[in-house]
């Protein structure tokens, strides 16, 4: 029995290294389909997004109802597979799946916390291009995140919000939730007669049908699900044409006539206009910017063309400069994306840059004075702007000695070569995802120096960095 043993080791390990084909009778001839991962694989967020394919485009067609906070819809997803597919999972948070079908066929679908599990009737091979119709609805709730708040679909006196970062999307409709998964956007809402309904993109007009009106909106620039929103309710909606582009800005009826929001929405034009000049030229087919007047929205979100701001930031002022930080995410975020999570300052760095741009096209303080000025008031350089961890991506490591860093970047390379990079940036990644080592190749290439070092101390280094010369 020994020797025979030994006789059939022998003959596997030969099979195995000259990689002939399994024995007959083993299932590995037919293809192997097996389910997509439940999370993109992010480090902060492992359950964000999901494996096994790359979708392509979202239709949705939803209608709210305020008076009952309500939601329903039907979600089209065209996706790719990346994989052998046996099932694949999309993230939704509550609301009920009441019909699905993939490719036109009934198909299975089974919850597991805020993971959809779709089983289609048969297996997708790799390459295949599939198409998944879900009908869902219910009463919309946002998620709650212990360390990084709430996000997602919020019911408002007279409509309703859906904002987030990093997470919103799967609060409102079925969605591979992760920047690193981008896609073009058709969505339709239907709402009460005289109830407005903002969202991405170009407006695509509003049709009335007894007693409810029909919003349409398209962005067709891939977007990360995070930058979906849907903003319902009475607003003063001013449309218009800026550089042969719709331009959408609202403000809520709750706010005062020709108040500092409305008046701050009024710079929408120019500051995209001034950015370009410095970035390279403005990456969406549409332009505008939303406030909501609500006390659980105490930030701004750069939504894809056209962001929202909590009002909080116009209470004492026409404040611009936030407008010029969400236009900036236009380039740096929305059309040059994260793949993961840990580079968000090459959003929030360079956003926090874009706002010391404009206070000095402003004539107020110089791009050098206020890189100074933060640089001084930099007491802790322990926490990193690289890999913050996951409930510091809104920190002052990322936002502060992010926008240290890209002037640091300038310090090195000098003007021309640094607004050079700037524009190849934007340009070689637009409607992609990137990472910070992609930025640093960039800068390097163009600069034709050696940058790592600098990158490194800016980025991570815990002691001081040293001011370039
Ligand atoms: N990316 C947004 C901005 O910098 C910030 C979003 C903050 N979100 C939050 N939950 N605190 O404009
Ligand atoms: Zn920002």
């Amino acid at each position: 029995a020994a020797v025979l043993t030994i006789a059939l080791v022998s003959l596997a390990t030969l099979a195995g290294c000259t990689g002939r084909d399994p024995a007959p009778g083993s299932s590995s001839s037919a293809r192997d389909f097996q389910p997509g991962a439940d999370g993109a694989g992010d480090e902060y967020f492992p359950k964000y997004g999901n494996g096994g394919y790359d979708v392509k485009s979202y239709g949705l067609k939803l209608r709210y109802d305020p008076a009952k906070d309500e939601l329903t819809g039907t979600a089209t997803i065209t996706a790719t597979a990346t994989a052998d597919l046996s099932r694949f999972n999309l993230d939704l948070s509550g609301l009920a799946v009441t019909a699905l079908s993939v490719d036109g066929k009934p198909a299975q679908d089974s919850r597991d916390g805020t993971e959809l599990v779709i089983t289609p009737s048969a297996g997708l091979a790799k390459g295949a291009e599939f198409t998944v119709e879900i009908g869902y609805g219910g009463k919309p709730e946002p998620v709650k995140s212990a360390d990084l708040g709430e996000g997602g679909f919020l019911h408002t006196g007279d409509g309703a919000i859906a904002l987030g970062q990093p997470e919103s999307a799967s609060t409102w409709f079925p969605v591979n939730d992760h920047p690193s998964d981008k896609a073009t956007y058709d969505i339709e809402v239907t709402v009460p007669n005289g109830v407005e309904a903002l969202s991405n993109g170009v407006p695509d007009g509003s049709t009335e049908d007894g007693e409810w009106t029909t919003w349409k909106w398209s962005e067709q620039a891939p977007m990360a699900s995070y930058l979906a929103t849907l903003v319902i309710g009475q607003y003063r909606v001013v449309s218009g044409t800026h550089n042969g582009k719709p331009i959408v800005t609202a403000v809520p009826e709750s706010l005062p006539r020709n108040g500092s929001a409305e008046a701050a929405m009024l710079f929408t034009a120019e500051i995209a206009d001034f950015l370009e000049t410095q970035f390279g030229p403005y990456p969406f087919d549409a332009y505008g910017g939303v406030v909501v007047d609500d006390d659980r929205i105490g930030y701004a979100l750069e939504t894809q063309s056209r962001p929202v701001y909590g009002n909080v930031w116009f209470k004492q002022r026409v404040n611009t400069d936030v407008v010029a930080h969400e236009l900036a995410h236009q380039w740096f975020g929305d059309s040059v994306s994260i793949a993961r999570w840990e580079d968000i300052w090459l959003n929030e760095g360079f956003a926090t840059y874009a706002e010391w741009l404009w206070a000095e096209e402003q004539g107020r303080e110089s791009v050098q004075e206020s890189f100074q000025a933060e640089y001084d008031k930099t007491d802790d350089w322990s926490k990193p702007t690289l890999d913050p961890g996951r409930a510091e991506i809104f920190s002052r490591a990322v936002y502060k000695r992010g926008g240290l860093t890209v002037h640091a970047l300038r310090l090195a390379v000098g003007d021309d070569d640094f607004f050079k990079i700037l524009k190849t940036w934007t340009a070689e990644k637009r409607n992609g995802t990137a990472q910070t080592a992609d930025f640093i190749t960039v800068a390097e290439r163009v600069s034709g120096e050696s940058l790592r070092p600098l990158f490194d101390e800016w980025l991570t280094s815990p002691t001081p960095p040293k001011i370039p010369a």
